[in-house]
């Protein structure tokens, strides 16, 4: 498909859209087949829910054809990874992106942002030089290294840390960081099938099942293997993976800030196209965990990892003073539904309401940033609580309605795989299908 095609299609999704509010059943994975996964910087780093490269290809390839001229702005103020952004300099437009997590804005920064391989050529030589003269470096405070590593693999990622952390341009250190951050997990004793770290123990053959011999391999290369070798080897092959964002034929314009509702205070208000996010799910997923080797070891942070994570939306950890009262949503529908999960379970019930009050905050932030007319893309999978269905997506589209988004179509594409939804405790379910909501900016 071309992207004429693109937006052939979504101008057919807006006229069924203007008489039908059902949802149209897709597969982006089909619609747009021409992307594949090993594309540009895509995988440099691994990142839990990354959002399928297709989506944003596919409404960006539409925009710039019904809207040619000067390039568009997008924005993803839950950019994760990076994956709108990396999808929005490749169409030669300017990028700005918003994370919580200090490892997600190095690896999106990482991921758009051209570096002259020599330069990491060389580089990579100079920390080997360095690091054959240090006996020991420190070790990070926020990793358990006893429990991760083989003592020697330890100490050799924490001399890598100490020399690649000393590197003076911005540009080669965050790329030798992120790096660092796959290398780090890569040599450590979790099991490499789950992003949130999780010792393998080889006393459960039977749990593990038909994985068993995997996980064991993976011990064995992890105690064995030199982590020099396997840090030379990421470099390398991260290091091709640049070749493209090479080719760009303008430098890439991209700034990535901290938090999605503070959105309309980091950039112009009204100066965004298309705004393309797949916001944090109601506690499904554990970001910060999943994050925390590269945290550690990089030293991203001064704050602990609950600190952090105290900035998450849908995040799952409060005090449980907060949640003696229930806190209204304003969603009726979803008050109802809050206060008989409340009866079940108090801190579930609390972990959605907040999930939508903050989350309404940041469609706000995402509204005033929009230009009149321009879209935003929401892409989002509904939940179960407490064994309930609860319909994320719909009260989502509520919020944004009564903030002056107006629905135009709704889509559903039914997921076949996805790292980490995986069914973790009785309380929360597992994600089986996206939404994909678009909406436009009626007025300011
Ligand atoms: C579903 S993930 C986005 C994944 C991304 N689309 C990608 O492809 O990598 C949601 C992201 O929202 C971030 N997040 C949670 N609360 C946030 C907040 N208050 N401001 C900005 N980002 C936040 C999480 O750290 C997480 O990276």
């Amino acid at each position: 498909m071309t992207e004429a095609d693109y937006a052939r299609t979504l101008e057919t999704w807006r006229q069924h859209g203007r008489t039908n509010s059902r949802p149209i059943v897709v597969d982006f994975r089909d619609l747009v087949s021409e992307i594949v996964p090993e594309r540009s910087t895509h995988l440099l780093h691994s990142y839990p829910a990354k959002l399928l490269p297709q989506i944003p290809h596919f409404f960006l390839g539409a925009h710039k054809t019904i809207q040619p001229g000067a390039p568009l702005t997008i924005a993803d103020p839950f950019c994760g990874s990076g994956t709108v952004l990396v999808e929005g300099i490749i169409g030669g437009c300017p990028v700005v992106g918003a994370d919580s997590n200090p490892l997600a804005r190095l690896i999106a920064r990482v991921k758009t942002c051209p570096i002259e391989r020599a330069r990491i050529t060389r580089q990579l030589a100079r920390i080997h030089e360095q690091i054959a003269l240090i006996d020991e470096a420190p070790l990070p405070r926020t990793v358990n290294v006893k429990l991760w590593y083989k003592k020697t693999v330890a100490n050799d990622l924490a001399k890598l840390a100490y020399t690649i952390n000393r590197i003076r341009s911005n540009d080669v250190r965050e790329f030798m960081q992120l790096c660092l951050s796959v290398c780090a997990r890569r040599m450590s004793r979790a099991d490499p099938r789950l992003s949130v770290p999780v010792r393998i123990n080889p006393g459960r053959k039977k749990q593990y099942g038909t994985h068993y011999e995997q996980l064991r391999k993976h011990l064995r290369a992890a105690d064995t293997q030199s982590t020099i070798t396997a840090f030379d080897e990421i470099v390398k092959r991260n290091c091709s993976r640049l070749r493209e964002l090479d080719e760009l034929p303008v430098s890439p314009l991209v700034q990535i800030h901290d938090e999605a509702r503070h959105l309309d205070k980091a950039i112009d208000r009204n100066s965004v196209d298309l705004i393309i996010t797949s916001p944090p799910y109601i506690g499904a997923q554990k970001y910060i965990r999943a994050s925390s080797f590269g945290i550690g070891w990089l030293g991203l942070s001064e704050d602990s990892l609950r600190t952090i994570e105290d900035q998450n939306i849908g995040r799952e950890h409060f005090p449980k003073r907060t949640y003696e009262e229930q806190i209204k949503t304003g969603i009726s529908r979803a008050d109802r539904q809050l206060s008989s999960i409340r009866n079940i379970n108090p801190l579930r019930a609390h972990i959605a309401a907040e999930y939508l009050r903050e989350m309404r905050d940041s469609l706000k932030a995402m509204h005033a940033s929009l230009r009149v007319g321009g879209n935003l893309v929401l892409v989002v999978g509904p939940n179960t609580i407490c064994g309930q269905a609860f319909d994320t997506p719909r009260y989502l589209e509520i919020l944004a309605n009564e903030i002056g988004l107006t629905t135009e179509f709704k889509l559903i594409d039914h997921i076949r795989s996805r790292g980490l939804m995986v069914k973790r405790n009785k309380t929360a379910g597992l994600i089986s299908s996206e939404w994909v909501l678009y909406l436009r900016k009626t007025n300011d």
